[in-house]
């Protein structure tokens, strides 16, 4: 058989993918730890970082962590020697980084501590992931990031990629309120708001993708400010209630919540978004921490339980069907029987919804460390247990009131049983539904049938609201 001819020597075109490699990402703490992760993926992605289910699979394993207790720190050494043996078993090849507010204040302290590990970077600085990599291939420079860099990290992220119905998106980073128990403000610096039009191009661009629902979030997220923008007539300044009403008229987004507020910077404009705001939930997470003035005072928090108080009154006043949820610390240095009472008092008059409550814990560095009368750890126990039971009761009482409404409920994951379906009410209430798993992703009618102090079930009503 004769020679089949050959080709000219054309040159292939360029498919040569990016060397895939293994990332495994654990995140500790609140939202913006979350949101950070998912920014460190897209950061990581042009590298050819793609997702993975284990640590054991990764090539790479970022630690995402988070200081505000210290059952939380302890947490991120215990995870971290775990991961020397599995990076040992490896032959020593996958690379490990620890990320997030551990990494900002006890950056120099882990490299010590725990020598397999390879990068720390801060939350304001993870942008430079890319660059500590290939220092680390070439073996020079340094191992540690923790500047507080939030503008140019910001401008450094690349666009995002989302498959949820739901998305964070951070408007503000930091805190400048300095409360005597607290790490935040050292750990992600002093309050940035990002720009408007930033802002606006994110969300536009999460709706693009299907997102239905934005949580606008920042530690102080109710202290964003920033110049107008240009189309806007009345110019000025714009704070966080302009901001909702003109991400309320981007086409696609039927829900929008915003986490976590202070009560100093819950201004008039944005109590009346709650009534004017059609998409935005009837849910308010604003953190008192304690209903005594004297604890309070020494917490720095600066306001009194009636001036939050009243604030809650205006709130309902603007949102009668608005759920209220809290954070609480107990056993505070200082807190008497009297002052826990006050705590309780708050609490019933009130009514919340929801509400977390954590045991005070010394945080190396911040004032309330240092102060006298600390309270006895079985103190701490018996006034959370207390104050657990007067919360449970509330979001109990709350979630039985909403039996036999119909609520429209945004599908987001799996439940745990098959077929079935959780999604979140408008006033956050987990919400579980039996043969629900087209739902995923989409907003739809729900019957309100049975209640616990956690969750709700309950029936489709008729076809879904929305595709
Ligand atoms: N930026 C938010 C949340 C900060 S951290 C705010 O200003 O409210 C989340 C919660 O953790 C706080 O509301 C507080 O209740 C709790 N917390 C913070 N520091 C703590 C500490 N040292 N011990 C116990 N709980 C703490
Ligand atoms: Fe921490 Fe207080 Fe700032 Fe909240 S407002 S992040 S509790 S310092
Ligand atoms: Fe934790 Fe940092 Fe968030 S300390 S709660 S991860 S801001």
């Amino acid at each position: 058989m004769g020679d089949t001819p050959q080709r000219p020597n054309t040159p292939k075109p360029n498919v040569t993918k990016p060397n895939v490699r293994g990332l495994y990402i654990k995140t500790y703490g609140c939202q913006a730890n979350v949101y950070d992760s998912e920014r460190m993926r897209d950061v990581l992605k042009p590298l050819g970082y793609a997702p993975v289910d284990s640590a054991e699979a990764a090539d790479l394993v970022v630690l995402n962590t988070c200081h505000i207790r210290e059952k939380a720190t302890e947490k991120v050494f215990s995870e971290l020697g775990r991961l020397k043996d599995i990076k040992q078993a490896g032959g020593g090849v996958m690379r490990i980084a620890v990320a997030g507010c551990v990494a900002q204040a006890e950056g120099e302290e882990i490299i010590r501590r725990q020598p397999a590990v390879d990068m720390v970077v801060g939350p304001q600085s993870y942008h430079r992931l890319p660059e500590m990599i290939a220092r680390l291939a070439r073996k020079t420079g340094d191992a540690l990031e923790i500047d507080f860099a939030a503008e140019e990290k910001f401008d450094a992220l690349p666009a995002r990629e989302v498959s949820g119905a739901s998305a964070f998106l951070a408007v503000q980073e930091g805190c400048d309120k300095f409360c005597t128990f607290c790490v935040v403000p050292y750990t992600r610096g002093a309050e940035y708001s990002r720009g408007v039009d930033a802002i606006i191009a994110e969300a536009r661009d999460l709706a693009r993708q299907g997102v239905k629902e934005i949580v606008l979030i920042g530690q102080n997220v109710n202290a964003w400010h920033g110049a107008a923008p240009a189309h806007d007539p009345k110019g000025g300044e714009w704070r966080l209630g302009d901001l909702i009403r003109h991400v309320a008229k981007l086409g696609g987004v039927e829900r929008i919540r915003y986490m976590t507020s202070h009560p100093r910077d819950m201004s008039d404009d944005l109590i009346a978004a709650h009534r004017d705001v059609e998409t935005l939930a009837p849910f308010l997470h604003l953190p008192v921490q304690a209903g005594s003035d004297r604890v309070l005072k020494a917490m720095n928090r600066q306001h009194t339980a009636e001036q939050y108080l009243s604030i809650v009154e205006r709130v309902r006043q603007a949102r009668p069907d608005i759920a209220l949820a809290s954070d609480f610390i107990v056993g505070f240095p200082g807190e008497s029987d009297a002052d826990f009472e006050d705590t309780l008092a708050l609490v019933k008059a009130a009514q919340f919804a929801q509400a977390y409550a954590f045991k005070y814990s010394p945080r190396p560095g911040t004032p309330a460390s240092g102060m006298h009368l600390q309270v006895a750890e079985a103190v701490k126990d018996e006034r959370l247990s207390r104050l657990l039971a007067a919360i449970t009761e509330q979001s109990q009482a709350f979630n039985e009131a909403t039996v036999g409404r119909r609520l429209p409920v945004l599908f987001s994951r799996e439940g745990k049983r098959e077929g079935q379906a959780l999604g979140y009410s408008p006033y956050m209430q987990p919400v579980h539904v039996d043969d629900g798993a087209h739902l995923n992703n989409r907003i739809a009618e729900v019957e309100i049938v049975g209640a616990t102090g956690t969750s709700l079930s309950g029936r489709l009503v008729a076809a879904e609201v929305t595709a």
